[in-house]
């Protein structure tokens, strides 16, 4: 299917805590977006690459026009080779408050003709091309969602507010354990058949601040329509750098043995 990947990056990176978008932070060199570019065009899945950046980000602009000029420099090389293969179009578009509005900012400027589209954070910048291959793999076996899982290493439980007389022993009270083997932490990037996501972003469209408050990614949007959410592998270098540790640890994947 003629596939396109979106690239939410329009996030403050208030966790981050480099008081400007995570997306320009520097790693290794370059910035977490132009990793993230790059890791997409090595995928060699998309026709459309789309980043959404924050709006009036002159800079990101530019970083992104800066990507596209390095992707039409290595299909010029590859042309002159005889191995020519149509690079993927690059289109920047202007994210919004939250990243499901930055999502759907970003679908509305796919070209026509797009039937596929991954959904990827900027964040997970040293996503391995291998787990875009196996969600693109699982969309061309006829998956209208896919995402990539990994297992969960912590035991998880629910929690309350502590209320009355508990309240001067601790914050919170458990509330219960899920079953750790049925557990699996998510990441990206989440692939759906294009329909599939439209429709499922026009049922969250409608959403209150609380409820759009609770949507942290695009696949349980598509859960609620009631259509069924496939899991293929993730991998450990596809941590999303949230906090100043994360960028410790994207650091030493790209000098270590994983990078
Ligand atoms: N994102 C986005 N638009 C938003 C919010 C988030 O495109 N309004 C993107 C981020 O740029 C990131 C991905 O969604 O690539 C995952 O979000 P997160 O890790 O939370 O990034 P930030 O929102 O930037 O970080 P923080 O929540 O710490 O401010
Ligand atoms: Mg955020």
């Amino acid at each position: 299917p003629v596939t396109a990947v979106i690239v939410v990056a329009a996030g403050s990176g208030q966790r981050l805590g480099y008081g400007m978008p995570k997306a320009k932070v520097p790693l290794g060199g370059d910035s977490i977006l132009t990793h993230a570019l790059r890791g997409v065009a090595a995928a060699g899945i998309a026709q459309q690459i789309c980043v959404a950046i924050p709006p009036g980000d002159a800079e990101l602009r530019a970083l992104c026009e800066a990507f596209a000029q390095e992707l039409a420099a290595a299909h010029r090389r590859n042309a002159a080779t005889g191995h020519a293969l149509q690079g993927p179009v690059v289109t920047v578009v202007e994210g919004g408050a939250s990243r499901a509005e930055s999502v759907r900012a970003a679908m509305a400027a796919l070209l026509p003709g797009v039937e596929s589209v991954l959904v990827h954070d900027a964040a997970r910048a040293l996503t391995p091309e291998s787990v875009f291959h196996r969600v693109a793999a699982a969309l061309g076996a006829g998956a209208a969602a896919v995402i990539p899982v990994m297992p969960v290493v912590d035991t998880v439980k629910t929690v309350e507010p502590t209320t009355g007389a508990g309240a001067a022993v601790a914050p919170e009270l458990v509330t219960g354990t899920a079953p750790r083997e049925s557990l699996r932490a998510v990441q990206t990037p989440q692939g759906f058949a294009l329909d599939t996501l439209k429709r499922a972003h026009e049922a969250a469209a409608g959403f209150d601040a609380g409820q759009a408050a609770l949507v942290t990614d695009d696949a349980m949007l598509v859960e609620l329509l009631g259509v069924p959410v496939h899991a293929v592998r993730g991998a450990s270098q596809s941590l999303k750098i949230t906090t100043p540790l994360d960028l410790v640890l994207a650091e030493g994947l790209l000098e270590g043995p994983l990078g």
